[in-house]
């Protein structure tokens, strides 16, 4: 399976923020934004992964995470032009998923759970129909909002409803097989000019090939588009770094618990960002993890 990172937009609800630098690099208290998006792709064990971004904003993208080889992953980037929608960012992947099922992840948001790694992997090996996964919210007339039959199963799905028939969101994260290309390709735009996700989801549930998994209590999903939603999202990183000494979503530290680097590679990593709290973090990550011929 491989992965695509929506990274694009304008961030206008977050100016002036945003008129300097793309949302996805503002920080969520210690890291980018960008780095919980591809720290959920990387659990997912997706290697070969595709940031979409801004003219504008993907070389920002390719300076902070290069081709990814240091991290053991394979990072590639493709611009999109303007802010056409959620879904346009399968036809500008067609040629980087050459027909291969793929997870999208949108660049503001933020998954934290147990066990998340199992899970995201039972559903990598999807090779029909989709994948949702879902979060109750308290304001569901912001997202994507799912309604299920008493067995769970998803019966309807509706954009940003004025009305919601349930509280439960559909988050930025999707698991697709290889027809979602062909199904962006011949959808119109919403009438706000843009290729909506929701209408991909729908075409998948009236073929009966969604499926939904709801994440429920034991996981907190965050995005971070608004002041406040950015705010607390750092504060809720900072309350769980600080009060357990673990680090969310540290790129260097998954890629070694995955294999991907040794610990000799990893404290390398660290020692480039030992000046900081998170690089001494990488730096023990890496000790613990093993002898280390690098270490001094
Ligand atoms: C988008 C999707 C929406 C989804 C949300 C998750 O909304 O259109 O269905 O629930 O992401 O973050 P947006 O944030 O682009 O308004």
């Amino acid at each position: 399976m491989r992965g695509i990172i929506l990274a694009g937009g304008t961030g206008s609800r977050l100016r002036p923020v945003t008129q300097g630098v793309s949302k996805h690099l503002l920080p969520v208290y210690d890291k980018p934004m960008v780095y919980y998006p591809l720290s959920v792709l990387m659990l997912a064990g997706i290697r070969d992964i595709l940031v979409i971004s801004t003219p504008g904003d993907l070389p920002l993208f390719q300076r902070l995470l290069g081709d990814g080889s240091s991290l053991g992953i394979n990072l590639t980037y493709a611009p999109q032009a303007a802010p056409r929608g959620i879904a346009e960012a399968f036809v500008i992947a067609a040629p980087f998923l050459d027909g291969e099922p793929c997870a999208l992840v949108l660049g503001d948001n933020i998954f934290h759970g147990n066990h998340l790694s199992e899970l995201l992997c039972t559903h990598t090996r999807l090779t029909d129909g989709c994948v949702l996964f879902a979060h109750p919210v308290a304001d569901p007339e912001r997202y994507g909002i799912g309604e299920v039959d008493t067995a769970g199963r998803l019966i309807h799905l509706e954009e940003k409803p004025v009305t919601a028939r349930s509280n439960l969101a559909i988050t930025g994260l999707y698991f697709y097989d290889g027809q979602v290309v062909d199904i962006a390709r011949g959808l119109r735009p919403s009438p706000r000019g843009e290729l909506e996700i929701t209408d991909i989801n729908l075409h998948y549930l009236a073929a009966g090939q969604a499926r939904l998994v709801n994440l429920g209590r034991g996981f907190s999903w965050l995005d971070a588009g608004t002041y406040d939603s950015l705010m607390d999202a750092g504060q809720y990183i900072q309350t769980l770094e600080r009060r357990q000494g673990i680090r969310i979503a540290c790129l260097e530290e998954i890629a070694l618990r995955r294999g991907y680097i040794s610990p000799d590679d990893c404290y390398r990593l660290g020692e480039r960002l030992s000046n900081s709290p998170y690089g001494q973090y990488v730096m023990d990550t890496a000790h613990s993890a093993g002898t280390l011929v690098a270490a001094p």
